[in-house]
């Protein structure tokens, strides 16, 4: 069942998602060769504390931290761990932010010191399709529409779309009706409906689109150990088309 969110509603999950947003500055300006996943955790879990929010991904399913932080082949559910990021990593780092009960999710692939041309290239690629997706996020569109932007301008790039993995309603709760799948057909699967909340957040492989899950029963990594990018926004579907409430840009 898709949760329709009222404009008071949609209010608190922005402000949730200024907060997160502004959390991702902040790593942006930490993020260099030396700095643990572990460490950003520490400080992600603490800035939120204090601004009066929770981490939410802490404790949902048994997960144990505050933030996913998914190193070069590992496409989402990495674990924050102590071992210094590397010159010419990629870092995907994912978190749901908690103000008075109101959700907003973001992730962010950060370049740390220099990274190789094709990297960036999945960078920007990667980007722009979460971009091109949310073009497509307005009343009266289908699911399908978001998928198939996003798939159409990713595989002729050469790059390939995750399956495993969706993006979904959001709300009061991490993971609402509907899935977002990243790969798909137009004019298919739920409509678009003013108050609807999703998040969008294509994972992008520069290899096969497959991938593997850790020992530890969470990290899923591409098979055949090439790089993986994601970028993830929330938004609400309005009148006035959708509104990224986990935008970086708007900040003051
Ligand atoms: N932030 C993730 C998403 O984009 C959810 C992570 S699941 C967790 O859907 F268990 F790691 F929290
Ligand atoms: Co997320």
């Amino acid at each position: 069942m898709i949760i329709i969110k009222t404009e008071q509603e949609i209010q608190k999950m922005w402000e949730a998602g200024k907060l997160l947003a502004s959390v991702h500055r902040e790593i942006a300006q930490m993020i260099e060769p030396g700095i643990s996943t572990y460490e950003i955790d520490q400080f992600v879990e603490e800035y939120l504390e204090r601004h009066g929010a929770t981490a939410e991904q802490k404790g949902y399913m048994g997960y144990e931290y505050a933030t996913c932080a998914s190193i070069n082949d590992e496409i989402c559910h990495g674990f924050p761990r102590k071992k210094p990021l590397e010159d010419g990593d990629i870092v995907g780092i994912d978190m749901v932010v908690n103000l008075d009960g109101w959700l907003a999710d973001s992730a962010w692939t950060y370049g740390v010191g220099n990274i190789s041309e094709e990297a960036q290239k999945l960078l920007d690629v990667t980007k722009e399709s979460l971009y091109l997706g949310i073009e497509q996020a307005v009343i009266g569109n289908r699911i399908g529409d978001i998928s198939h932007a996003i798939q159409s301008y990713v595989e002729p790039k050469g790059f390939s779309v995750v399956r495993n993995f969706v993006g979904h309603g959001i709300g009061k709760d991490i993971h609402e009706d509907p899935q977002v799948p990243h790969f798909g057909r137009p004019g298919r699967g739920p409509r678009l409906m003013e108050g609807m909340v999703l998040t969008i957040e294509p994972m992008i492989n520069i290899g096969a689109y497959g991938c593997t899950i850790d020992a530890n029963g969470w990290t899923a990594r591409t098979i055949d150990g090439k790089l993986s990018a994601q970028y993830e926004h929330t938004l609400a579907i309005t009148e006035k088309g959708p509104i990224i409430l986990t935008d970086q840009d708007s900040l003051e």
